[in-house]
């Protein structure tokens, strides 16, 4: 099963819900391997190194100078997560392959083949664009989340756009299913949150129920290379992101496997 966060909007947390989210999905019990498609790299950093590039990254798999096994990272900052990292480089491998005439919106599904049976969920972060990298993680997925920064009322500019690229993304991959929505940041005390809120359902088909509170506990977290859940488990922040989590692998059809000897 592979779950991509999508939203060509900046900082709106795909990095932050790939991470978080990823942690909670291996606390259910579930082999999780995330990949970072997005040449800032800011999975990689967080949850291998911000000072090393990984040995073998995304971009050489995609140009075909390694498999995707010698890509496979197994020991990172959170526990029962794998990480196929990105380096600053993937910026030049998007723009040679975008400039070939015959590259393939399907060449990472292609080399995401093997690695498929071997975790219960397979996580895809992408940069804030709907580009060549976006569309390959789409035309990958069985279904897309799109973050909403909930306390913004501009955080729904563009979301025509995103829907239709999504569309577009279903041509090249019929198994493709919008997940739903997921605000962040968000807080229902204030007023525009609950317009956002509101107005969000009118563009996307389904608005997850359960939302992340904005909290100082992502970028302390950050700081230590730390999840929430890592940070602290009986955060409001951390049952907020079990929630995500558990309302995600409901809606993708996976069952906790907690307490399974592995
Ligand atoms: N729930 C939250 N509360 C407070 N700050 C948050 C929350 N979620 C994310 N942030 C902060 O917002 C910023 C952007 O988050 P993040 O990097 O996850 O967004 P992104 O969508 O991946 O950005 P980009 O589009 O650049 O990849 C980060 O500094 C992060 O610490
Ligand atoms: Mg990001």
């Amino acid at each position: 099963m592979i779950i991509s966060f999508a939203n060509h909007k900046g900082g709106v947390a795909k990095t932050t819900l790939t991470l978080n989210v990823a942690d909670a999905f291996a606390r259910e019990g579930l082999d999780v391997l995330v990949v970072d498609l997005d040449p800032q790299a800011n999975v990689t950093s967080l949850l291998y190194s911000a000072e090393e590039t990984p040995g073998v990254p995304i971009e050489q798999v995609l140009s075909g100078n390694a498999s995707i096994a010698q890509a496979v990272i197994e020991k990172t900052n959170i526990d029962g997560v794998h990480l196929i990292g990105a380096s600053l480089k993937l910026a030049n491998l998007e723009r040679q392959l975008q400039s070939t005439p015959f590259a393939s919106t399907s060449l990472l599904a292609q080399k995401l083949v093997p690695v498929v049976p071997v975790y219960d969920i397979i996580i895809l972060d992408t940069p804030p664009a709907l580009s060549f990298l976006t569309a390959n993680a789409l035309a990958s997925a069985d279904f897309v989340f799109t973050p909403l920064a909930s306390g913004s009322k501009l955080s729904l500019v563009g979301a025509d756009d995103l829907v239709a690229f999504i569309n577009q993304a279903r041509t090249a991959n019929p198994r493709l299913k919008f997940g739903g929505a997921v605000l962040t940041r968000h807080d229902t005390r204030k007023k525009v949150c609950r317009l956002v809120q509101g107005a969000t359902k009118e563009y996307y088909d389904h608005v997850l129920l359960a939302t992340m509170p904005a909290t100082t506990d992502v970028d302390k977290g950050q700081i230590v290379n730390r999840t929430v859940l890592q940070l602290e488990r009986d955060s409001n922040v951390s049952r907020a992101v079990v929630e995500i989590a558990r309302e995600i692998m409901e809606i993708i059809g996976i069952k906790s496997k907690k307490g399974r000897t592995k």
